[in-house]
């Protein structure tokens, strides 16, 4: 039985089958409407999700299991002082997979080590969001065309932003990639992305504040939100979260191939008029996040199709 805590859960080759059956999915979805008929899918969310929680109901749907889980920890025995391993053990007697996202880093971990079905990270503090990773992944190759020969734009939040930290994780695998790292100085990314996974993979990246200056050389610029719930205090939220507004006067400074994404959602480092820039892939990425965890499931619960 497998789990996903992070990306590198999977191989290089395991990625490559995840995303092709994902377009499979995208291109023949009646062919998948019934596969996970008997099948149930259990979300756990411990933190406040709108996407990853209803694509991961809305992939289960779509090929034809049911649902269910609790969307707020205040609605669970977890208020009552019930440990997560506990919780896992209890669900694993009603579903036959799990998603959980939860505020501490590595509380979905503890649960599969507890679990008897797959455990799905959803998303754990400011640590590790691997679904959103292979939405990611799966909305870079459908719309580049690639993974390798690629110079990636992070920008915003990148010392609490998880979305990043999996991103850089999975993406040193690939040939050629290039990073920008756009943040204050308060928001680096951490040490242990900087020198324990850019450093350690020989990977090109450097670290700029001005947006403006790292835009015209970008393949694609994943734009992030300063996660105010990890915040110790909100003076120094409010000092940051405006740091970065993409326009679309700093659009015309990108390239005609500049993909924009970002996992959402967004406050106000989008303005809302880059959204009918062709550039602006960020509610596509929404749509490849149905996909990829419709393939997801089927990989993990071993759901052959032909
Ligand atoms: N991208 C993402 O994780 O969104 P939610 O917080 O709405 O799930």
């Amino acid at each position: 039985m497998k789990h996903i805590m992070s990306p590198l859960d999977m191989t290089v080759e395991e990625l490559d089958k995840l995303l092709d059956l994902a377009n499979d999915i995208e291109r023949h979805p009646e062919k998948y409407a019934h596969v996970c008929e008997g099948k149930r899918l259990a979300t756990l969310f411990y933190e406040p999700s709108t996407r990853t929680r209803l694509s991961f109901e809305a992939a289960m749907m779509n090929l034809g299991g049911k649902v269910l889980g609790f969307s707020d920890a205040g609605s669970s025995s977890a208020t009552k002082g019930e440990s997560v391993a506990d919780t896992i053990r209890t669900v694993s007697c009603y579903a036959d997979i799990a998603a959980m996202r939860h505020p501490k880093e590595g509380a979905p971990l503890v649960a599969s080590m507890a679990s008897r079905i797959p455990v799905i990270n959803a998303g754990d503090g400011g640590h590790q969001h691997p679904t959103q990773t292979l939405t990611d992944l799966l909305t870079i190759r459908s719309l580049k065309g690639r993974l390798n020969n690629l110079t990636i734009g992070l920008c915003g939040d990148l010392k609490f932003g998880r979305t990043v930290h999996s991103l850089i994780e999975a993406l040193v695998r690939y040939d050629n990639v290039k990073f920008v790292l756009i943040s204050p100085e308060e928001l680096r990314v951490p040490g242990y992305i900087r020198e324990g996974v850019l450093e350690k993979n020989n990977k090109e990246y450097k670290e700029v504040v001005r947006l403006e200056d790292a835009l015209p050389e970008l393949d694609l610029l994943y734009m992030t939100r300063v996660q105010r719930e990890r915040f110790f205090n909100e003076e120094d939220y409010v000092r940051m979260k405006d740091f970065y507004i993409l326009d679309a006067a700093k659009m015309e400074l990108a390239g005609p191939d500049m993909l924009v994404l970002h996992p959402l959602p967004r406050v106000n480092e989008i303005a809302v008029e880059v959204d009918n820039d062709p550039r602006a892939a960020y509610f596509k990425q929404v749509q490849y996040g149905v996909y990829v965890r419709m393939a997801l499931i089927l990989t993990l619960l071993e759901v052959e199709v032909c």
